[in-house]
């Protein structure tokens, strides 16, 4: 007999949380104050049902999770040629807070990294500072079905410790990639990352991705094809940062990641699935999180090669 699917996430889920590893992300310093225990899992079918195991409703902040959706946004809003003239599509090999440019074109390389992610957020709609996060909110909040809160404890700790990421932006600032108060934009993209989710909503976001841009829940189409391929695309080949060729042949699943422990993988005509377990490796990937990934990609079959 078959196993049915939450029976199935709940082993799933026992079977990585032995022999540990990893560490807390602490260089903002809220974050290493989470417990390392948690741990969840949760798929969304392209019908909209979610199936999840472990510590549901968890909240989180997205941190760099909300990259791609923030990416998606500025493709909606601005069109692809003018999104490619500020920001590349090529994978940096590098960490994701590198203070690095594509040396030919002096754009970042991708918006996934820290750099390409500050350049995207200044894109958004919404006036600068809390604005551009709060349109980004709101569109999470259509993807999710529910409101969202800003984590203001690490939005905070962060902001007072973003030495790295207002270099990043002066950087940008000097080659014109952002125009303005770049400690705004600083303070905008941090409230983007603080937004407090739990893997259920991930998964629901994730699925929209695996649906070609139509919210599985409401029927809406909120991105169009091509604009979900692009996403998708840049997910697949930066998503995991310096870890991303690693887990393109370990899981082979369209991803990205968070400092908060965070995982979103979304396999297109199938599911959207998400992870979460605090502890990170050195790409600043969950390590559980990754662990339950791979096993879930053994166990179905779901290698996009
Ligand atoms: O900008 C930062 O450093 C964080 N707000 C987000 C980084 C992040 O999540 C990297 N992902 N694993």
């Amino acid at each position: 007999m078959k196993t049915p699917l939450p029976d199935y996430l709940a082993r799933l889920l026992a079977q990585c949380d032995s022999g540990d590893g990893g560490q807390l992300a602490d260089y903002i310093p809220e974050l290493a104050q989470a417990d390392p225990h948690k741990m969840a899992i949760a798929i969304c079918t392209t019908d909209g049902v979610v199936y999840a195991a472990g510590d549901t409703d968890y909240e989180f902040t997205i941190q760099s999770i909300s990259k791609p959706f923030a990416y998606a946004l500025a493709l909606r809003e601005h069109g692809l040629d003018a999104v490619l003239r500020k920001v590349g599509v090529e994978p940096s090999g590098e960490a994701f807070n590198e203070l690095s440019l594509d040396e030919r074109t002096e754009r970042p390389l991708n918006p996934m990294i820290n750099a390409g992610a500050i350049t995207t957020h200044a894109l958004l709609p919404g006036s600068p500072g809390a604005g551009r996060a709060q349109a980004l909110q709101a569109l999470l909040e259509r993807m999710t079905g529910r409101s969202l809160q800003v984590d203001e404890a690490v939005y905070n700790s962060e902001l007072e410790t973003a030495f790295r990421n207002l270099s990043l932006a002066y950087m940008l600032r000097n080659v014109g990639a952002v125009q303005g108060d770049v400690s705004e934009i600083v303070a905008g993209y941090t409230r983007q990352c603080a937004i407090k989710v739990n893997v259920q909503d991930l998964a629901r976001m994730a699925g929209i991705l695996a649906n070609q841009g139509r919210c599985p829940r409401t029927r809406e189409q909120l991105f169009d094809r091509k604009l979900v391929r692009q996403v998708l695309s840049v997910m697949t080949s930066c998503g995991m940062y310096n870890g991303a060729g690693d887990w393109l042949s370990r899981v082979g699943i369209p991803a990205k990641s968070g400092v908060a422990g965070g995982i979103l993988g979304a396999l297109p005509g199938q599911f959207g699935v998400a992870v979460f377990s605090p502890k990170l490796d050195e790409a600043g990937n969950s390590v559980r999180g990754v662990r339950m990934m791979e096993r879930l990609s053994g166990d179905m079959g779901l290698h996009v090669m």
